[in-house]
């Protein structure tokens, strides 16, 4: 599959138009394709109590179940500028689940696989070794 990223981009500047973040006047929007060819978008989406606040990642990540399901292939992020930004840790995590270490990311420092990433991530395959399995 060849990925477009200057839609993805496009997408992900559009959707940070629609970010709830008041408290931190920080809106992020996040783009994806999905393996099936979907593109997935998700903002963020903060909350007057700030630990329960939603990544764009996290609203990214509902909309492919939600969607179906799917491997997420191509991923980007941006700030209010529009420029890449990295997610965080936590999101990482997320991004890891979904799309594994050849998950194409759009960093500052160009696009980069997951495995660069989030190096030596735990993942789903580390529950397989737990005991009496
Ligand atoms: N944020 C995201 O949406 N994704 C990230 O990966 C980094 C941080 C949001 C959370 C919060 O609403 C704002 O950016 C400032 O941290």
């Amino acid at each position: 599959m060849t990925i477009d990223w200057d839609t993805l981009r496009e997408a992900a500047r559009d959707v940070m138009l629609r970010a709830y973040a008041p408290y931190s006047g920080f809106p992020v929007g996040a783009a994806a394709y999905a393996d099936d060819g979907r593109l997935l978008v998700g903002c963020n989406v903060e909350n007057a109590a700030y630990g329960v606040t939603l990544c764009a990642e996290c609203s990214l990540v509902s909309a492919l179940i939600t969607g179906g399901g799917g491997r997420l292939v191509a991923f980007a992020c941006v700030n209010r500028d529009g420029t890449a930004i990295m997610p965080c840790g936590r999101c990482r995590q997320l991004l890891w689940e979904h799309g594994g270490p050849e998950l194409l990311v759009d960093t500052p420092r160009g696009i980069l696989p997951m495995s660069d990433v989030l190096p030596q991530a735990f993942g789903p395959e580390d529950l397989a070794v737990r005991e009496g399995e």
